[in-house]
């Protein structure tokens, strides 16, 4: 028996980094995974590597209120419930200070990061069985400014918002919410950022970055999915509304 042996779980950004990696450990613990990204290619691309029978995709704009109605009317069609919801996709945006910041991309950042969680907890969430769990990503800049990263700052402090008053609303049905604040994580991600701000020496920035953490390397996807699992599970049944650190020590 799995840890989540038979349970529905639905992830956003499923195709990418994090999302991946916490789709094959749901699989290998006993859930049916539908994993949701705006990327079809990625989809099929991560759905090949995964390559189980209990898992399934779902192209999804988690910033489109119809997108989460979508996503949840597949859920039910294919799987007929849904326990466990990881409501993970996000966009860094771009490494500019608030006064050179473009405005298209703030928004941008605003409408997956913000308001794709916001959506996912007005439209997924109530559909989900009683007694279930909802995983937000959030971040380190979820809990600390980082210069040049407003967009994304402020996003992933909002969302912690978004899960304080999601844990209290949806008590009656006894789901948790609670949200996951990796570090910076050796992913796809992780190398557009360093790109964006030294496209000359992207690893001069990676060694910065790693000065930073005291455990001196990047977070692995894996790790983040070994929270999300212990949020997922029986484990954590008493946990809600809480903020979840995965950074090696970082914030300390
Ligand atoms: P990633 O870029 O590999 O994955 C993100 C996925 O979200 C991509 O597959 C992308 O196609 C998808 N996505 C983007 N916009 C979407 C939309 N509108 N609707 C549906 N899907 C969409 O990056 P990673 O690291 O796996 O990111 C997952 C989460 O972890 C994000 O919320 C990110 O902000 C957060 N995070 C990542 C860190 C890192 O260092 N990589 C550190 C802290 C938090």
């Amino acid at each position: 028996m799995g840890r989540l042996q038979d349970k529905v779980a639905i992830i956003t950004g499923g195709a990418g980094g994090i999302g991946k990696a916490t789709a094959k450990l749901f699989l290998d613990q006993g859930a049916m995974v539908v994993i949701a990204d705006i990327s079809k290619e990625a989809l099929e691309k991560a759905s090949l590597e995964i390559d189980q029978e209990n898992l399934s995709y779902c192209v999804v704009d988690v910033s489109k209120p119809k997108e989460n109605q979508k996503l949840v009317a597949y859920t039910l069609e294919v799987h007929n419930k849904i326990d466990i919801f990881f409501a993970n996709a996000g966009i860094e945006g771009t490494s500019k200070p608030i006064v050179e910041y473009p405005d298209d991309i703030f928004d941008n950042v605003i409408d997956v990061n913000l308001k794709g969680v916001w959506y996912g907890c007005k439209y997924v969430v109530p559909k989900m069985t009683v007694g279930g769990s909802v995983m937000i990503t959030s971040s380190v800049a979820g809990l600390k400014g980082f210069a040049g990263l407003g967009a994304y700052v402020a996003t992933k402090h909002a969302i912690i918002g978004i899960m304080r008053v999601a844990a209290l609303e949806f008590t009656s049905n006894k789901i948790r919410v609670n949200t996951i604040h990796p570090g910076p994580v050796n992913n796809e991600m992780m190398r557009r950022i360093e790109k964006d701000i030294s496209p000359e020496n992207p690893g001069e920035v990676l060694k910065g970055f790693e000065a930073t953490i005291p455990f001196g390397r990047y977070v692995d996807s894996n790790e983040i999915a070994q929270m999300a699992l212990f949020l997922a599970s029986e484990d954590s049944k008493m946990i809600t509304g809480c903020m979840h650190i995965v950074d090696g020590g970082m914030l300390t």
